[in-house]
């Protein structure tokens, strides 16, 4: 089996880098996770330092030494007990240093931390360092299914399951290192689409393989969740409902939690899609979504469990004559009223956007909304409808612009991060979840620089403040190089890489013009006139879909200023305006251009954006490992016969529509 280590794959630092004290790392502090700092600070350290590092006995007489030590009583700062917990410090004194927990699991993140700035020769700039993370909750969230495969996984397959078997093997203590490293405190180890054979995980079949996987998660300080299925009591409890108010059903899921904490005591809750895409839920007995979700939160609760229920709800079998019905509004109409209505240990888990994962979409209105309802944004790392690892789309500008969103839900000043990091409604049931884009290839994530992504995602829950450069300087220095020079190609090729897949892709925030079976590739009416509620609605005038009071009324979901400046062509923002309107192909946009010469224009840069980062990639041969070198070059190259194609069929599309020429006459078919 091989697999690459990514960003913890260490390098000999140079020697006048080496610290006495690093030599000699004193763990202070006892219990298993301590231990894993303390294994940790060891593989790490040794690598840098070329040779073999153990830890010392004792305290007194070995200074200059590297402290490893908790402190429950650490004055810390944070706005909440669950974050002081995460709080670490890490201080030099004399030549000495020490790490410091507020728990060990706070250790851990604090010699993950060391050992970074260590590779990067950051130690002087950044100490004294204290972080107390943004989010609480930091949750991948992985869609393998038990036969191997992972639903919308583009990196190989599942290295949790095959063949209805779990696996574990030294990849899986390499992917747990991985994601601790990055702050992930949480993982979800199953799709949300819960099939006949994953509604077994909870029992006896599986529980005793899941508990390996839940003891070895512990020991680097993360919960293991699990999806499940809202019908599991009429499928395994032969019960002829799963109503959640029906004594029967809530008696048999009050069994089932019991029995899964008895086997993992430190299980984390469960993630479940209800009422969405065919998956049963509460809505068949006419009980609401807080019905459901509060049922099985109450049987979690007595073990300190958590219920995450997702807000993913809509209609999937829309008619495409109806004007009225809009799929961007169900998230909102489904949840609003239930504001309030769900127990303490209930989550909300809502996609950044109110469609799904496409390249361009306004955030969700409900993150403005909800007021007294905990909730966690979901974001996706596999990049389902951002080129699929094939195509380079560095998602942390993206997320980023996402986090800083201004909701207004308290007045000016309340952006999307302050929400769901709990910071807002004081709460600590909340926090940044994302679709994973790992699989079992040698480099986990397809293309290598995928991998920033991943790496950047946990980067971002632990601080926000980080800036999308900082995270893509780091993901290159510890994946690629340390070197400045090949910083200098593959950061600006990162920052650059969304903007060029929204250039060939669909313009203006209307999105889903990919090809229905796979979602990568374009095809303008795949979705057309399809159930998926994901139209275009272009005619020979225009192109768009009026979400304003005239339209849909989408925008009123917003709270104000959005709604007005949503609601006018003139003030929505360019980039989403065929989101919010229908708009005539001869309006002109601010740049002077009318929107079938943007259209136009975009597409062409587009494809010559993609050439460039080719030209750029060609000029690191020899300087990063080859592996990887060789692993993207092949990845641009089908990214640039995707741009073409997009860019052919889209303005080809679109010139058959209105008739309206390329003003540079450049080649339309
Ligand atoms: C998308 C995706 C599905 C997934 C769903 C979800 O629609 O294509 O594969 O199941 O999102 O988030 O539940």
């Amino acid at each position: 089996m091989q697999y690459t280590k990514c960003w913890l794959d260490w390098k000999e630092i140079p020697k006048e880098q080496k610290r006495k004290c690093y030599y000699r790392p004193v763990l202070l502090a006892c219990g298993p996770v301590a231990a894993t700092a303390g294994e940790e600070y060891c593989i790490s350290m040794g690598e840098m330092l070329g040779r073999e590092i153990s830890l010392l006995e004792m305290a007194d007489g070995c200074e200059p030494a590297v402290f490893l030590e908790v402190d429950g009583a650490m004055q810390t700062g944070a706005r909440n007990e669950a974050l002081a917990e995460q709080t670490f410090a890490i201080r030099e004194e004399g030549d000495s240093i020490r790490i410091t927990g507020r728990s060990e699991e706070a250790l851990l993140q604090g010699v993950f931390a060391f050992t970074r700035m260590v590779s990067l020769a950051q130690l002087d700039e950044k100490l004294p360092f204290q972080c107390i993370p943004s989010m609480p909750l930091r949750m991948m969230d992985h869609w393998d299914d038990m036969d191997g495969s992972i639903e919308r996984g583009y990196s190989g397959r599942s290295f949790f399951y095959d063949n209805y078997e779990i696996l574990y093997n030294e990849r899986t203590e390499m992917y747990v290192r991985l994601m601790a490293s990055i702050g992930v405190n949480a993982i979800v180890i199953n799709n949300v689409n819960v099939h006949e054979r994953e509604t077994y995980l909870i029992t006896d079949a599986y529980l005793a393989q899941v508990k390996k996987y839940a003891d070895l998660f512990a020991r680097y300080g993360i919960r293991l969740f699990m999806c499940v299925n809202f019908a599991a009591p009429m499928q395994l409890g032969n019960i002829p409902v799963s109503d959640p108010l029906d004594p029967d059903v809530i008696a048999w899921w009050q069994d089932a939690v019991k029995h899964v904490y008895e086997v993992i005591p430190e299980f984390g809750g469960f993630l479940v899609k209800a009422d969405s895409e065919g998956r049963p839920g509460p809505i068949t007995y006419g009980r609401t979504q807080a019905d459901g979700a509060n049922m099985l939160a109450r049987a979690l609760a007595p073990y300190g469990g958590i219920l995450i229920w997702r807000c993913f709800v809509y209609n999937c079998r829309q008619d495409w004559r109806d004007y009225k019905t809009d799929r961007a509004r169900a998230a909102y109409d489904h949840f609003i009223e239930l504001d309030g209505e769900f127990d303490d240990n209930v989550i909300l888990q809502i996609k950044n956007g109110p469609m799904d994962f496409q390249v361009r979409e306004p955030v969700s209105p409900l993150f403005g909304g909800l007021k007294r309802t905990n909730m966690m944004i979901e974001l996706q790392i596999a990049q389902e409808y951002t080129g699929q690892q094939i195509d380079l789309c560095y998602l942390i500008p993206m997320w980023k612009e996402i986090l800083s969103f201004d909701t207004y839900a308290c007045g000016e000043g309340t952006p999307v991060e302050q929400v769901v990091s709990g910071r807002s409604y004081a709460q600590v049931n909340c926090g940044m979840a994302a679709v994973i884009n790992t699989g079992d290839d040698e480099n986990w994530t397809g293309n290598d620089l995928a991998g920033a992504n991943l790496y950047g995602f946990g980067r971002l829950a632990m601080d926000p403040s980080l800036t999308a450069e900082e995270i893509a300087s780091e993901w290159c220095r510890l994946n690629l190089s340390q070197s400045d020079e090949v910083a200098k190609v593959v950061v600006p090729m990162l920052m650059g890489s969304w903007a060029t897949y929204e250039n060939y892709s669909s313009p203006l925030g209307i999105g889903w013009m990919v090809s229905p079976p796979t979602h990568y590739g374009p095809d303008v009416d795949g979705f057309e006139y399809d159930r998926w509620g994901t139209y275009h609605r272009s005619d020979l005038h225009g192109i768009g879909v009026d979400r304003t009071d005239a339209g849909t009324g989408y925008v009123n979901q917003y709270n104000e200023p959005w709604r007005s400046i949503y609601g006018k062509m003139d003030t929505c923002p360019e980039e989403l305006l065929l989101f919010f309107h229908h708009v005539p192909y001869t309006y002109v946009l601010k740049t002077g251009k009318t929107l079938i010469q943007h259209i136009y224009d975009t597409h062409f840069e587009g494809v010559e954006e993609v050439e460039e980062m080719q030209r750029q990639w060609a000029s690191l041969e020899g300087k990063i490992p080859d592996r990887a070198f060789r692993c993207v070059s092949e990845r641009f190259e089908r990214q640039l016969a995707n741009a073409i194609e997009w860019r052919d069929r889209i303005n080809t599309y679109f010139y058959r529509k209105c008739g309206i020429g390329d003003e540079k006459g450049r080649k339309i078919y």
